[in-house]
């Protein structure tokens, strides 16, 4: 099987340069007809030009692909509106959408103001909420959708100097979680691809034979598979260097306490029994949380 984007309308934001760009490519080699997206801003979020969306939009039609250009901003719902407007009335659909823009503002917590924690909360967070928001009306309508989220191990793992970004990339883990459970019925499938790769945003972290390594261009047949016909829906997919694994939100199986006068004590007690993996399940939805203690519960009860 051949994965391919005949007849499929892409948006691909932030895709001016970097991974962005490298989808945007991916898609339009496969037959997408792309919408790049990109405000052209420094990468802590300043300042704007429509030139590194244009170049890539050269770049897919010299090579005989179709595409058109956007220099809006995800901050701005009026804009990003706008840009899904263009989109239609150019190509009467939008089947697929990969929210890549982003920034970084590091600074140790201590340090960080609230201006720079809400500003990458904004583009991150509110960004991808905002382009979501613009397509799902049209993905519910075409009964038919593939949204990608670009998280990063900084939200799945931490990383030091990165509470804003961390807690922003991971949010965007929640957002899938429901909008994959509430687009379902309409085959509007949602996931998350958390890429490794050396662009600007990580050019002065890693050593050069490490950076030759992680080419942008290693993480897009992740986020291609993400947005085929026949994607996964909620998976949160891993990719760097040409490797790929998957990350999982968890659910020990823990244990019943109950509310006895100790209890404190006794989950002090057992806290590595309440933490044990051996059981531990993938829930389907946050429903199951509920469901297995309130099962355990009746079981001790009796
Ligand atoms: P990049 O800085 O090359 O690409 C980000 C692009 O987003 C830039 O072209 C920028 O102009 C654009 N952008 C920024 N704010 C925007 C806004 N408000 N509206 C529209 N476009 C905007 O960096 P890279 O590495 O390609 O990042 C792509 C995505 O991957 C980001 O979401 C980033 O957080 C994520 N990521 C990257 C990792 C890496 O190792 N490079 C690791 C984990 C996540």
């Amino acid at each position: 099987m051949i994965v391919r984007f005949d007849g499929r309308v892409a948006i691909v934001t932030g895709a001016g340069g970097g991974l962005g760009r490298q989808h945007a490519l991916g898609l339009a080699s496969r037959g997408a007809k792309v919408v790049v997206n990109d405000l052209g801003g420094t990468l802590d979020g300043n300042g704007g030009t429509p030139s590194a969306a244009l170049a890539v939009v050269e770049e897919i039609r010299s090579a005989g692909g179709e595409a058109i250009a956007s220099g809006a901003s995800v901050t701005d719902f009026g804009a990003v509106q706008a840009m899904v407007a263009d989109a239609m009335r150019a190509w009467g659909r939008v089947d697929i959408l990969v929210n890549n823009a982003g920034i970084l503002r590091d600074k140790s917590f201590s340090k960080m103001d609230l201006a720079d924690f809400r500003l990458v909360i904004d583009v991150h967070l509110m960004g991808a909420v905002h382009c979501c928001k613009a397509v799902w009306d049209t993905m519910r309508a075409q009964n038919y959708g593939r949204i990608v989220m670009t998280t990063s191990s900084s939200g799945l793992y931490g990383n030091f100097g990165q509470s804003n970004y961390g807690a922003a990339k991971m949010a965007l883990v929640g957002l899938m979680q429901t909008l994959s459970i509430e687009g379902a019925k309409h085959d509007i499938r949602v996931n998350c691809l958390a890429p490794t790769a050396a662009t600007r945003m990580t050019e002065n972290l890693m050593p050069e034979a490490v950076l030759k390594l992680l080419e942008p261009a290693a993480v897009t047949p992740g986020l291609l598979a993400l947005v085929a016909e026949d994607a996964p829906n909620r998976a949160i997919l891993c990719a760097g260097a040409g490797s790929f694994e998957r990350a999982h939100v968890t659910l020990t199986e823990g244990l019943f306490v109950g509310q006895p006068a100790d209890a404190v004590e006794r989950i002090a007690r057992q806290f590595a029994a309440i933490s044990d993996r051996s059981a531990e399940t993938v829930p389907e939805s946050g429903n199951a949380q509920g469901t297995l203690e309130v099962g355990k519960a009746m079981r001790a009860l009796g």
